[in-house]
């Protein structure tokens, strides 16, 4: 059967975009840099994307369209026999992981979006009530169930319509949407009287916060967002024509990922600030902090039901990229069809979801290695997998490969002049500076 490809350049980079835009952005991003010291944080982290994960996602990308396969057939194809099939493993098995949790989250967005349209943040209701709604929520069984049901149908149903006309066509229209959304909810943050301290705490870096703590914390959120490591742009990869330049859509993917959650930031932090509230919250920023603003501020109800969309939005694309890593290994490797693919894929993800999902409430006294099933499948796949994973890549590409195929891939061949030059302070990074970086911020993360 014919391998399906992205259809033009465009569609390349709403799909990458697509995939690192998400959650990372808008719940996870803001509250790390409320948390851990506002510009300071945001320096370190421009660093970790665009130095040590920029060539990461170059060498993810490059075994993707080398192979022109699924995340497991890459690596049987580019070194047959040899215990890199393990890597093609894991990389299989984390995004679904990675998109069971990642679906909970998604459906308490859309119970929000809901809540929203129903203008349940009501005027003046205070913070304890917002928060109490929350908590409410996400302890109960059924609710949060079938918010999870609902976004992973979704996402199924877009990877069912296929490569070009689901993920391709799909990023194709909600891309440029979100970034609409988002700037427009940027705009009414940082006119609110007050907001100039949020803005200040955003842009004006006090380097004495940054630590190795700090490092490793940006360190992980480039991963996350740049949705390295786990075998997702690697899929992405092998859509790519041989006549694309990867270089140059992996790094307006890098790019853009990094202006959306600047503007994510500009969206949420400033109002935080504006209302004298604690830029501190930690994971219930979004879904506690954010519903009390928009109970008070003017035209809160409108902006709510757009923030809550592009929730919806931004998370959708990126689970149809975890999504699809399960999907192209089992058609091209057990010869299924991808309707039946997409059915196994949502089984399983619905299951781990779903008890993922419980571990808030009826199952939360479940432990494992002492973290609830949530946070256990969280940080396994975050701290562990994800950076293991990136590792692994950085260094099959350095070592493993070939480097005269690597330069095929990174220049066409030798034909794009500009990726020519460029190359060799690439292979220089991928050789040595992003294997040992990586290594060191993880060892060191394991410390804390
Ligand atoms: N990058 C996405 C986000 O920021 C999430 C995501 C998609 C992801 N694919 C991934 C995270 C692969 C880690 C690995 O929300």
């Amino acid at each position: 059967m014919e391998r399906e490809n992205f259809g033009n350049r465009f569609g390349v980079l709403v799909a990458m975009a697509g995939s690192a835009i998400g959650l990372g952005n808008l719940w996870r991003f803001p509250y790390l840099v409320g948390s851990y010291g506002g510009a300071a944080f945001i320096f370190v982290y421009i660093f970790c994307v665009f130095l040590l994960c920029l060539p990461i996602l170059f060498s993810e990308v490059i075994i993707g369209r080398r192979s022109h396969a699924n995340a497991y057939g890459a690596f049987k194809k580019l070194a047959p026999g040899t215990k890199w099939k393990w890597l093609g493993v894991a990389s299989v098995i984390t995004p679904i992981i990675v998109v069971s949790y990642y679906s909970v989250i998604g459906g308490w967005s859309l119970e929000y979006f809901f809540k929203s349209c129903m203008f349940e943040f009501t005027e003046g209701a205070t913070q304890a009530e917002l928060g109490s709604m929350f908590d409410k929520f996400i302890t109960s069984v059924w609710p949060p169930l079938v918010g999870h049901t609902i976004f992973l149908l979704l996402t199924g149903l877009v990877i069912i319509a296929g490569v070009k006309s689901g993920i391709e066509k799909f990023g194709k229209i909600m891309m440029p949407m979100l970034f609409v959304l988002i700037i427009v909810m940027a705009v009414r943050s940082i006119t609110l009287p007050g907001a100039m301290d949020g803005l200040v705490y955003l842009f004006k870096p006090d380097f004495s916060k940054i630590d190795g703590e700090v490092c490793s914390a940006a360190l992980g959120q480039a991963f996350f967002s740049l949705s390295l490591g786990v075998g997702t742009m690697l899929t992405y990869g092998s859509y790519i024509k041989k006549d694309e330049n990867i270089a140059a859509s992996s790094s307006y993917t890098a790019v853009s990922d990094f202006i959306f959650a600047l503007i994510a930031s500009c969206a949420i932090l400033p109002a935080v600030f504006a209302f004298g509230l604690n830029p501190q919250e930690g994971p219930g920023l979004v879904f506690q902090t954010l519903p009390f603003i928009f109970s008070n501020m003017p035209m809160g109800g409108f902006i709510a039901i757009i923030f809550f969309l592009a929730l919806i939005v931004a998370a959708i694309t990126s689970s149809i990229s975890l999504y699809e890593v399960g999907v192209a290994y089992l058609v091209e490797e057990r010869h299924v069809s991808r309707k039946k693919a997409s059915v196994i894929v949502f089984a399983v993800a619905w299951l781990i979801g779903a008890l993922c999902s419980l571990s808030f409430g009826p199952l939360s006294d479940i432990k494992i290695f002492g973290q609830t099933i949530f946070n256990f499948f969280d940080k396994l796949s975050a701290n562990f997998l994800m950076t293991i994973g990136g590792f692994l890549m950085v260094v099959f590409v350095g070592w493993k490969m070939s480097k005269s195929d690597v330069f095929d891939e990174f220049t066409n061949s030798g034909t794009l002049s500009a990726n020519k030059r460029i190359f060799k302070f690439v292979y220089f990074m991928i050789r040595y500076v992003c294997p040992i970086a990586v290594l060191m911020i993880f060892l060191s993360g394991l410390l804390f």
